[in-house]
């Protein structure tokens, strides 16, 4: 597999794809299998974090147990990112969410930027970007730049279903960043959907857009 991508191919975490990509699930249980395998595989992902060593006091002694120090940016991509961030909250003690809002454009599948609300500046950051899924790859790579830009010290991608030239896009601009998902599809249809995927993440999380 392509150097600096995990796919995570636990049978807990592929039994939910089939849910997550089959046309028959409807909105509730497609927002709650989003919910689900964004924490395995933001689980899987997330290996390195900050920690110090503090003592417990247990019922019959003390343990030298080690907890979370440092606070987690998560950067969901809108929209459909939104659907990942309660369940890679519920993961991490210490969470702050900064929101980036991309579009692409249907004729060019050019992503748009139409909401940055990165902070100005996030040297030494640990950064998580959040979209269930990496099609063209360049909503990813869009996003990463704008987190780069801003100085962060560790940025990991966590997704659902990539393509193969999704992955290999990304791969040339951010080959520091590593990704983590379900899954790696073959290619693209030609309105730029993942195939066989799962359809319009954002539509089915929250409905059509306009
Ligand atoms: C979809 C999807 C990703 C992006 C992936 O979002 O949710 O953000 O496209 O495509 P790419 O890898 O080719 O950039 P969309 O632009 O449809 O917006 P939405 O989430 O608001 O529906």
């Amino acid at each position: 597999m392509t150097a600096g991508v995990l796919v995570v191919e636990h049978p807990v975490v592929q039994h939910r794809l089939a849910a997550l990509r089959d046309e028959t699930t409807d909105p509730a249980a497609f927002r709650q299998v989003v919910h689900d395998l964004s924490a395995l595989v933001a689980y899987a992902a997330i290996q390195h974090l900050d920690t110090e060593q503090v003592a417990v006091r247990t019922p019959v002694g003390v343990a030298t147990c080690t907890k979370i120090a440092e606070t987690v940016l998560l950067v969901p991509i809108l929209r459909a990112g939104l659907g990942m961030v309660p369940a890679i909250q519920g993961l991490l003690p210490y969470t702050e969410v900064a929101h980036v809002g991309l579009r692409r454009d249907e004729a060019t599948l050019r992503s748009q930027v139409y909401l940055d609300r990165l902070p100005r500046d996030l040297t030494g950051r640990r950064v998580v970007v959040c979209d269930p899924m990496l099609a063209t790859g360049g909503s990813l790579v869009q996003a990463c730049d704008l987190v780069a830009s801003r100085g962060a010290a560790h940025v990991q991608a966590v997704c659902l279903i990539a393509s193969v030239p999704g992955i290999e896009r990304f791969r040339t601009f951010h080959p520091d960043v590593p990704v983590a998902c379900a899954v790696v599809d073959p290619g693209l249809d030609e309105r730029g959907f993942i195939v066989p995927g799962l359809g319009d993440a954002g539509d089915r999380l929250f409905g059509p857009p306009d």
